[in-house]
């Protein structure tokens, strides 16, 4: 496994990358220079304590946020080197992200809050490499039947297949999910995780799954640690 993902082409990477929050008394060093690449396909944890990084990691990624030093490559583009309206564009497509905590809107339905998504992405005109509308993500996340409830009627295992469809309207090529078993039982959490590996293996996306719990990041193919800002060790399965 590990000669085929060295083998992969590079989906997305980060070189040196360092995010520093707030100045003064307040200053805090959240990434202190991480490298980190994801080949096309990849299924890897970010695995670390709360605070060690691991959200400011994603959104490094994912182009939410612009690294204070380093660069965030996204297909060997510098995604950080872009000001934030060619930083959506460059993004349209290509990430899908599961946000810590589903974070739907809460007056929207589940159907709504997937089909409001699919239209911001679909003004983004990106090209669809199949085309898979609101009806067809809440089938394919099992909540066909569900759609019309409201974000506060679903329970949280519903409400995070509701975020999960909603993050795959762009058809990504790199699903980032944050936490994604954080709020859940166990059983529920499980249940989640098989979803979205499922769904990677039938879409073909790389999967970048943060996340406090071991024995979530050991259903990755591979491991990379965050403590304090850093990465202190990589696993392969
Ligand atoms: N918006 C912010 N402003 C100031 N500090 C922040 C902000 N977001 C995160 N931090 C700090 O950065 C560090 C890393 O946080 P985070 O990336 O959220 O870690 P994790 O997701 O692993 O819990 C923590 O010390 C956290 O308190
Ligand atoms: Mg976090």
């Amino acid at each position: 496994m590990s000669v085929a993902v060295a083998t992969r082409t590079t989906l997305a990477a980060c070189q040196g990358v360092e995010v520093v929050y707030g100045a003064g008394p307040a200053r805090v060093v959240a990434l202190a220079g991480v490298d980190l690449s994801v080949p096309e396909g990849d299924h890897l944890a970010l695995l670390g304590r709360s605070g060690s990084g691991k959200t400011t990691l994603l959104h490094a990624l994912g182009g939410l946020i612009v690294p204070t030093a380093g660069k965030v490559l996204l297909r060997g583009e510098p995604l950080s080197s872009l000001d934030a309206a060619a930083r959506g564009a460059a993004r349209a497509g290509a990430i899908g992200y599961v946000f810590q905590g589903s974070n739907l809107l809460p007056n929207l339905s589940a159907w709504e809050n997937v089909a409001f998504a699919d239209s911001v992405a679909r003004t983004e005109g990106e090209k669809r490499r199949r085309d898979l509308g609101p009806d067809a993500l809440l089938q394919l996340v099992g909540l066909a039947d569900r759609g019309e409830a409201l974000p506060a009627e679903l329970s949280g295992g519903e409400g995070q297949r509701v975020a999960i469809a909603r993050a795959l309207v762009q058809q990504p090529d790199l699903l980032l999910c944050d936490e994604p078993t954080g709020h859940l039982d166990s059983d529920t959490g499980e249940r989640i995780l098989d979803l979205v590996e499922a769904l990677r293996d039938e879409l073909g996306f790389a999967l970048v799954v943060a996340t406090h719990d071991a024995d979530v990041a050991a259903r990755a193919e591979r491991t990379s640690e965050l403590a304090d800002g850093s990465i202190v060790e990589e696993s392969s399965a």
